[in-house]
């Protein structure tokens, strides 16, 4: 079974676009092992949109890669992607055509789930541009994911419908083990704090198997590539990283791993962000308290298995703050008895707190991490 965790891997999209290629697949899975990334866990080498010539081989109406891009094929790039330990994920689209104007599955879903398990491809992602009107969305994706079942190979089916047709309500039932719950991101403070904040109270529906999906990581792409927008600095990062974390989302890197700055690395591979992200029971973040008229500032709680706690303090403001928690609004006021042992996951200091409240600082933009044990004094 596919998905016990959030899928975690690289995607093309938001660094490459349409400049992708045999040649930079295969840097890229490279660069995944020498890194580090994937002994981290990041297993996927996804190629996003526009691999494929721009029509359908008239004689078989099978997709056909592209020419230039992929002169080799797609089994031989899976196969290198293979040798390397990773798995290989594809893309294509619930309408007729892709986002970016390529042949997408519409009315072809069976032969394509088949051409994709030729491949050896363990991976699809299914967009949603170009579906004509008379279609209903649920049933595009339903059909999909029967195809992907009967092609006789596990391909984890990642759904991309943006959060639209109320998506949280139907999904889970075609068989995706994740869904795009939003827009697009850029790689911009205001994009990712709203898609953060747009979730917060839609993560009910996130569990094993079926994870929502926030979109591509843009930590460490500073402003490059494909949808690089204005950019981020290393703490902006750092804040999405977590949020993600909190989230179970799926961890799809998105900037040039062949290139990666040691910071991003550092973050991407910080394992006790990612156990937080992997935590087995995929328990749903959700907030404690916030900011009384700083709304933007709060504290988001998950509970893991084993009985910890994460708690996230987080400044989304454009002001340093003081992020206040009250231990009430969390089941357990001080007179309860017990307090929390609480670890902060980035700077490994451990403090013992119960108390009715606490109120670290917390500069613009930056969040505070602590993973917490019950404790009765
Ligand atoms: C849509 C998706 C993106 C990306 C592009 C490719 O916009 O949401 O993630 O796959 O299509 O064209």
């Amino acid at each position: 079974m596919l998905a016990k965790t959030p899928p975690m891997g690289f995607n093309t999209w938001n660094t490459f676009g349409t400049n992708i290629s045999d040649a930079m697949i295969r840097e890229t899975a490279d660069a995944m092992v020498s890194t580090g990334l994937s002994a981290a866990g990041y297993e996927y080498l996804v190629i996003d949109d526009c691999w494929s010539e721009y029509d359908r081989d008239p004689k078989t109406d099978r997709i056909v890669p592209h020419k230039e891009k992929f002169p080799n094929g797609m089994k031989t790039v899976a196969d290198y992607v293979h040798s390397k330990g990773l798995k290989f994920g594809m893309y294509s689209c619930a309408g007729v055509r892709t986002c970016a104007d390529y042949p997408g599955s519409f009315d072809h879903e069976y032969t394509d789930a088949e051409t994709f398990a030729d491949w050896g491809v363990d991976f699809l992602k299914y967009d949603y541009c170009f579906r004509p009107d008379t279609e209903n969305g649920p049933m595009l994706y339903r059909k999909m994911g029967m195809a992907l079942r009967a092609c006789g190979r596990d391909i984890l089916y990642s759904a991309c419908n943006w959060g639209s047709d109320d998506v949280w309500s139907w999904i889970r039932s075609t068989g995706a083990q994740m869904y795009r719950s939003t827009g697009d991101i850029n790689d911009s403070f205001e994009s990712f704090k709203n898609i953060a904040l747009s979730q917060i109270s839609k993560l009910g529906t996130s569990a094993p198997y079926c994870f929502n999906d926030v979109d591509m990581l843009t930590v460490g792409m500073y402003g490059k590539g494909n949808v690089g927008a204005k950019g981020c600095d290393d703490t902006d990062y750092k804040t999405q990283f977590a949020l993600w974390c909190m989230f179970s989302a799926p961890l799809m890197v998105g900037c040039d791993i062949r290139s990666i700055s040691p910071a991003a690395l550092a973050l991407l591979t910080n394992k006790e962000l990612i156990a937080i992200d992997q935590d087995i029971e995929g328990r749903p973040a959700f907030i404690v308290t916030e900011h009384p008229w700083n709304r933007d500032c709060k504290v988001l709680a998950k509970h893991l298995g084993g009985n910890e706690l994460a708690l996230m303090f987080v400044n989304l403001s454009e002001g340093d703050a003081k992020v206040p928690f009250y231990f009430s609004d969390l089941g357990m006021p001080a007179s309860a008895g017990y307090g929390l042992t609480m670890k902060n996951i980035f700077t490994g200091e451990v403090t013992d707190e119960k108390r009715d409240y606490i109120a670290p600082a917390v500069k613009k933009h930056d969040c505070v991490v602590y993973r917490c044990k019950f404790i009765k004094k």
